[in-house]
């Protein structure tokens, strides 16, 4: 088979190849960077911080894919303006692009700065809009998530599968703490209030992203947050989906690059994690 008749390889380099290499990379480079002096920049709020270590994973990543991939789109989060509406308009700009590489080069990054080790790498290529890989990085634990499209999901050649919970009752959901304080903050507190009661109980760890590969690890039931990014959710959406579970947006829609308000899960508690979320959002806009 020549190279054009395959899909993931372009130069004898294959796609997950370089995307595993950079999230490597840059994990190991961020880590050696804990600790350290870092200077602070605000961006929608004080929650929402971004350093120079955020700037310099993306430019290393770009770096990287550039290198082998060098008609390629790229969107990193550093790359953009603060601001929901920024990041939808360059979601959506950039979408149709026949390969493009989502990136954020920390989530967490909170987490981070305050050396709680639970923070990650997130690389994700789309072709023609849909996610074809997907690897998400935690260098604390050094694990590293990888899904190709079709074939499954993985972590360190071990394949990934969702948990069995059936029922909210028996389930684990994380959720976030969004940094938007008037919007997206509010909205999501009302609904893990509301749905806390339901299940066995709920975490918010501080990174969507690894959130998402714990779901595809079995490690939680479900995920839900209102207001993410493409960068948060590209990656972690493909290797949900591989490890057999579910990802929609909160009106039950198949995830899309342009999805910010994501309900992810095993699958089995999908539909009833979704009519909670759906009946709390309904209360909170009385
Ligand atoms: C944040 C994390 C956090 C989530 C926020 C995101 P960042 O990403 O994923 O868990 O609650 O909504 O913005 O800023 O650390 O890349
Ligand atoms: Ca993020
Ligand atoms: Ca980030």
């Amino acid at each position: 088979m020549n190279e054009k008749q395959l899909p993931s390889v372009v130069g004898s380099k294959s796609f997950t190849a370089v995307a595993i290499n950079s999230a490597a990379k840059a994990g190991e480079w961020v880590k050696t960077k804990l600790g350290t002096a870092l200077k602070l920049n605000q961006k929608v709020s004080a929650s929402d911080l971004v350093t120079e270590i955020d700037k310099g994973s993306e430019r290393l990543i770009r770096n990287l894919i550039s290198t082998h991939f060098p008609q390629h789109a790229f969107l990193g989060e550093e790359g953009v303006e603060p601001g929901a509406e920024a990041s939808s308009k360059a979601i959506a700009s950039a979408k149709d692009a026949e390969y493009l590489w989502i990136v954020d080069p920390i989530d967490g990054t909170t987490n981070y700065i305050h050396g709680f080790p639970y923070y990650c790498i997130s690389i994700a290529l789309a072709h023609k809009g849909e996610v074809i890989v997907g690897v998400i990085y935690d260098p604390s634990s050094d694990e590293l998530f990888v899904a190709e499209k079709g074939k499954g999901a993985y972590v360190h050649g071990k394949r990934l599968a969702v948990s069995q919970e059936q029922t909210l009752q028996e389930s684990l959901i994380a959720s976030g703490f969004p940094p938007d304080q008037s919007y997206a903050l509010p909205l999501n507190l009302h609904a893990i209030a509301e749905l806390a009661p339901q299940v066995r109980n709920i975490r918010a760890a501080g990174s969507a992203a690894l959130h998402l590969a714990y779901v595809a690890a079995g490690r939680l039931t479900g995920f839900f947050e209102y207001n993410l990014n493409s960068w948060d959710l590209a990656a972690g959406s493909l290797i949900i989906q591989e490890a057999g579970g579910t990802v929609t947006d909160r009106h039950g829609q198949p995830y899309h690059l342009e999805a910010r308000d994501v309900v992810a899960s095993n699958g089995h508690i999908h539909q009833p994690l979704l009519q909670q979320l759906q009946s709390s959002f309904e209360n909170y806009n009385k």
